[in-house]
């Protein structure tokens, strides 16, 4: 970027931080421009200083910006082949203990939290009696959707094919056309909150914390604290589960072993490179 260009860019950033309340801070600056880039093609404006402008005075064009920067790309079972490398660690965790404790941090509009409980439940070896999923997310309007259960099947969207990683997953869904509705004993076992993995505490005791597809998109001074609020909050060799194009930070790689390098598996080590004394105490506050 030119100087002029860099400067437009940045007071653009600033206003949407501090007028319309969005931390373009904890995001990278080409995720940030992607973003800006296909609003100001649809608005066919061409220079920052020309959407900027635009942006002040059309409220109509502020919602459309937060809505095309929120991050809420996801799927029920995204990527199968992780998806069944989850499997066997839950496999593992329900042969080892009464109850497996689950974190899916950033879980978008909750179809990641219902996909595990789905496989809890499908899955003769897991005992889903004993397992509970904890799904978090910034976002209050995807906790909304979350919290219905209910998905629309879309012309982009294709549920049917998301959910075929299940046998029959009609045991689970409800569908009625193109309307999906998560089966009551599938959310018996989840439970949703708002949580900011940047702001707010880490939890604890946690067995397992699948959280995908947010770093790629955050910018790396927050990386490695999100990562440290994930690591506080899983018990002693508890799994970590991050996105495929995702990796952990060089500070905090020795708290961790590799379970699966491709699919990005985890576990957490004993004693963490922080030198934390690791309690494996269960926060009761979460309810699980
Ligand atoms: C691309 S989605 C990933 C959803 C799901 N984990 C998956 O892989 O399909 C990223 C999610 O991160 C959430 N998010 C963004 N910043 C966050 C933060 N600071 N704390 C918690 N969640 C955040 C967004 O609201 C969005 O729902």
């Amino acid at each position: 970027m030119s100087d002029d260009r860099d400067a437009s860019f940045t007071a653009l950033l600033e206003y949407v931080e501090d007028e319309l309340a969005f931390a373009t801070s904890h995001y990278n600056d080409s995720y940030l421009d992607r973003r800006i880039s296909s609003r100001m093609r649809r608005t066919q404006t061409d220079t920052y200083d020309e959407y900027f402008d635009l942006l002040c005075e059309d409220a109509d064009e502020q919602e459309a910006l937060l809505d095309s920067m929120s991050i809420n790309v996801t799927g029920f079972f995204r990527n199968p082949d992780v998806w069944a490398g989850i499997r066997e660690v839950l496999r593992s965790l329900s042969a080892a203990t009464d109850t497996v404790r689950i974190w899916s941090a950033a879980c978008a509009d909750g179809r990641e939290p219902y996909s595990l409980s789905m496989l809890a439940h499908a899955d003769p070896g897991i005992d889903e009696a004993g397992v509970t999923i904890l799904g978090t997310d910034i976002s209050t309007p995807a906790l909304e959707t979350a919290r219905s259960g209910v998905y629309e099947e879309s012309r982009t969207v294709d549920l049917d094919d998301q959910l075929d990683f299940l046998d029959d997953y009609r045991e689970y869904v409800d569908v009625d056309g193109r309307r999906y509705e998560i089966g009551t004993e599938v959310k018996q076992n989840v439970r949703l909150e708002r949580h900011d993995l940047i702001n707010d505490e880490p939890k604890s005791g946690f067995d397992l914390v699948v959280c995908r597809n947010l770093f790629i998109y955050i910018d790396n001074a927050y990386k490695e604290p999100m990562l440290r609020t994930i690591s506080r909050s899983l018990r002693p060799e508890g799994y970590l589960v991050i996105g495929k194009a995702e990796t952990i930070p060089p500070n905090l790689k020795s708290a961790f072993s590799v379970r699966d390098a491709r699919l990005r598996i985890y576990q957490r080590e004993s004693a963490d490179a922080e030198g934390e004394a690791s309690t494996g105490r269960v926060d009761t506050s979460s309810g699980f």
